[in-house]
């Protein structure tokens, strides 16, 4: 019954965005240019490396033979030449598809035949409905409409620079809002399923590496989470990272996209680690990407971040240094054209070989051709019969509103503020400089959306009566009319706020210095709640967190919504889950914290509090202060009650387990016993797995969508051994109507979710208790030898 009251809901929601749907983009569905490619034209007839039949590896020897030196060092930047005698194309490495098919970088143009692509929330959105399942679906679209593009004659690439899976260390971090948070495992969880959607493969279980439908990217490897903090850019910042951080924070998510998501591209960033340039770093980009995780793909670096390794950072004394210096790390392709300029001097020089060169050439000719892209003409390929009629699709669309509404997180609903009734608003007062800019929904590395809606004009479609006023310019808030606010909130029944940042706020290269609310924005709103009748609804637009303490202890603030950057749908996202068509049940992915926390450098890249100098420590795995919402909070217009079900719950015994090697702490942590979880064995480990069944329940009044987060906790904390506090280790996203009940089974392998790093970068697993959380219940298993 909740699944009918859902599909109509559904289908109301697809024909008020088929009704706004614009006629530029209607006229798009236009007819196909000629296509692309077809390989080897212009070479000698039945050339190996267009030979479909034979293994890729075997193809692109026989290509990298057949080039002479200068083509190949041409290959070699983000904008690869075409080899005309050979019938090898042009190639444009750079696109981007951060939420959606973007026309950032220079592999997509969005200029015509088509001209939008599907526009999903921003990533920090997405990432609090904590559902993988909505996740793998983004990325799917986002391959199919990717192709599209391309069999359409629009696209000279089809490697995306997406999905940004850096840990949200800080919340001053301008890029924070592409990320999925700033838990490791969610992160590793959503790069894995995201990838998988885009590059065409299962949610889940073996891969077919050789076909690909498009190409995604983890980015940015690794340790990159600064813009520009007090004048440290992201191009000088040298990240002091710990073994221990870097091994259960830091890489976890990449180390997930590369053998969970099996990616098959990689971008090193701009940042150093430890005094390295990650992109002239072999232990991270030969031995750890690739050997020790088995990475397949090629290897990028972030744009121009070749060059300052020489110029900005002095760590390679010439050019030519800063070339054999990533070229021998690892990296394949520079975005820019440093490399292509200083390759044959490096050569000449002897500081590379042409070995090297080769070496980088045949990853990035092996992504080309698991594209297909040298199998003769495109619409024979496997995605060749994707046509453009496949973007912008109403589907696609209504999936670009579901992630919107599975996302919002109601922060705040005292006194059953919300939801508001279309029947008994009699008039509305629309607040706010976010509330009417379509563009301020989409955040950064969007493409052009589907459709152009603001929330105002979605609101006045449910109240006829609705008055606006912006109270004030932008974000900044630095030109203000707030008597206008003021006069339009007195005169209405119910007033609704859309306040929050912006890119000027927060973006590349702009990290915030306060997380209140900017300019005079507190004191807006403020005027705007001391004349309304009622209280107010607050919706906040941002994708990092703010401090909005004055607005969670005010009680003329009734209602407080986060809606990060909601995408195309997002107005319509945000009415409907303010009238109760749709029930909030997002979580915040990312700690709130107050403003106090800004005495903390944003350069400390330490993620364990340091009590004897009054670091805090980062995150809800280590941050040891008070915050505004932490990390997994949000509300519902229901109810919801989950407890472990013990029929269904086996542990088994940790004492049992033959072999157990303990190994002393070295650390504090009163000389407790650890135990090394390789030295335990992948067989021994396998047989610890147990199943944990969670009894969920909707108690009502509505039905709604409803994530269950598993948690470990470890008793003492605080004791020093820099265990985290507790530590996501499972999640699963349940519909669940008014007063059902559902099981969930979760997965618990003690040594994967029980372990954490030590000091050294090893994975151990404490002697003693182990708390498993799920809401309110928890039980206990300890480990003993
Ligand atoms: C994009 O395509 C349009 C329409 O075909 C064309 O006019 C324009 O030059 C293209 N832009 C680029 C950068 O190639
Ligand atoms: C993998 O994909 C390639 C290219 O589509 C195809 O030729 C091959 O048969 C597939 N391999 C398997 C094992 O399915
Ligand atoms: C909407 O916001 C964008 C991005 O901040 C800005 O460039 C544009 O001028 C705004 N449009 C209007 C009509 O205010
Ligand atoms: C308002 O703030 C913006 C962004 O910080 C700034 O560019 C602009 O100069 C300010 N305007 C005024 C009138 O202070
Ligand atoms: C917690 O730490 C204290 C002090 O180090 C110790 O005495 C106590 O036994 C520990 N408790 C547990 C459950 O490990």
């Amino acid at each position: 019954m909740g699944d009918h009251a859902r599909s109509s809901l559904h289908a109301a929601a697809v024909l008020l965005l088929h009704l706004l749907l614009s006629p530029a983009t209607a006229a798009a569905a236009a007819a196909a240019a000629e296509p692309p490619y077809t390989c080897g034209a212009g070479a000698p007839p039945n050339i190996p490396f267009c030979d479909r039949s034979l293994p890729i590896d075997r193809r692109v020897d026989d290509l990298v033979a057949r080039l002479t030196v200068e083509e190949k060092i041409s290959q070699l930047g983000d904008e690869s030449p075409a080899v005309a005698r050979l019938g090898v194309p042009a190639y444009k490495w750079w696109s981007e598809a951060l939420h959606g098919v973007s026309d950032h970088g220079r592999g997509i143009n969005l200029s015509g035949p088509l001209r939008a692509a599907t526009s999903f929330p921003q990533v920090i959105l997405t990432a609090a409905s904590f559902d993988p399942h909505l996740w793998y679906r983004i990325g799917q679209v986002i391959g199919v409409e990717a192709r599209a593009v391309y069999n359409n004659g629009q696209a000279e690439g089809l490697t995306f620079w997406a999905p940004n899976i850096n840990v949200f260390r800080d919340p001053r971090w301008g890029r924070g809002q592409e990320t999925p948070g700033e838990d490791p495992t969610m992160s590793g969880k959503y790069a894995a399923v995201f990838v998988r959607g885009v590059q065409g493969y299962a949610i889940a279980g073996p891969v077919n590496s050789t076909d690909l439908e498009a190409s995604a990217c983890c980015k940015h490897f690794t340790a990159y989470d600064l813009e520009n903090w007090k004048g440290v850019t992201r191009y000088v910042f040298d990240a002091k990272v710990t073994a221990q951080d870097l091994e259960d924070t830091y890489n976890p998510p990449f180390k997930s996209c590369v053998e969970d998501g099996h990616a098959s591209g990689i971008m090193c960033s701009y940042n150093r680690v430890n005094g390295v340039p990650t992109c002239a770093d072999y232990n991270l980009l030969s031995k750890t990407a690739r050997q020790s995780w088995g990475f397949y793909g090629y290897i990028t670096s972030d744009c121009d971040a070749v060059s300052i390794i020489h110029d900005a950072q002095g760590y390679a004394k010439t050019a030519e240094d800063a070339v054999a210096d990533v070229l021998k790390a690892g990296m394949d392709v520079n975005c820019g054209s440093y490399v292509q300029q200083h390759g044959a001097s490096a050569l000449q020089q002897g500081k590379i070989t042409e070995h090297d060169i080769d070496r980088a050439l045949r990853n990035l000719f092996a992504v080309r051709m698991r594209l297909g892209l040298f199998n003769g003409d495109p619409r024979r390929n496997r995605y060749g019969n994707i046509g453009p009629d496949q973007v912008c699709t109403p589907e696609h669309q209504s999936l670009a509103l579901e992630a919107a509404q599975d996302g919002i997180v109601l922060l705040k609903n005292d006194g059953g503020a919300l939801p508001l009734s279309k029947s008994k608003v009699t008039s509305l007062g629309v607040i706010g400089f976010n509330a009417n800019n379509a563009t301020r929904l989409l955040g950064n590395y969007y493409g052009p959306p589907c459709v152009t809606v603001t929330p105002l004009q979605v609101l006045q479609g449910y109240v006829k009566d609705t008055r606006f006023a912006a109270g004030c310019n932008a974000a900044a808030c630095n030109v203000t009319a707030i008597p206008e606010a003021v006069q339009v909130a007195s005169s209405v029944d119910s007033v609704v706020l859309f306040m929050g940042l912006d890119q000027d706020q927060e973006r590349e290269e702009v990290d915030r210095l306060d997380l209140t609310l900017p300019g005079q924005q507190q004191s807006l709103i403020e005027s705007v709640a001391n004349a309304a009748k009622k209280p107010v609804i607050l919706v906040l637009l941002c994708g990092g967190p703010v401090d909005i303490s004055f607005a969670k202890t005010n009680p003329k603030i009734g209602a407080i919504l986060w809606a990060g950057y909601p995408g195309e749908a997002g107005g319509l996202a945000i009415a409907q889950v303010l009238f109760g068509e749709h029930n909030p049940g997002g979580r915040l992915p990312v700690t709130w914290y107050p403003q106090d926390f800004t005495k903390v450098p944003m350069t400390d890249m330490r993620m364990r509090a340091d009590p004897a100098t009054g670091y805090p420590g980062r995150t809800y795995r280590f941050y040891r202060g008070p915050t505004v919402f932490d990390f997994g909070y949000g509300l519902s217009y229901s109810k919801y009650s989950h407890r472990f079900v013990a029929s269904g719950t086996k542990p088994p015994s940790m004492s049992k387990i033959a072999g157990l090697k303990a190994v002393e702490t070295t650390a504090a942590g009163g000389g407790a016993a650890m135990y090394d979880v390789e030295a335990i064995g992948e067989e021994a480990c396998e047989r610890l797995r147990f199943p944990a069944l969670v009894r969920v329940q909707n108690h009502g009044p509505m039905e709604g969508k409803h994530p269950v987060l598993l948690f470990l906790r470890w008793p003492n904390a605080t004791d020093g051994s820099g265990r985290p506090a507790r530590q996501l280790i499972g999640f699963r996203s349940l519909r669940l109507g008014a007063m059902e009940t559902a099981h969930v089974e979760f997965e618990v392998s003690p040594c994967k979710h029980f372990s954490r790093a030590s000091e050294d970068g090893r994975k151990v697993i404490d002697q003693g208790s182990h708390f498993v959380m799920v809401g309110e219940d928890e039980f206990e298993l300890s480990f003993m030898a």
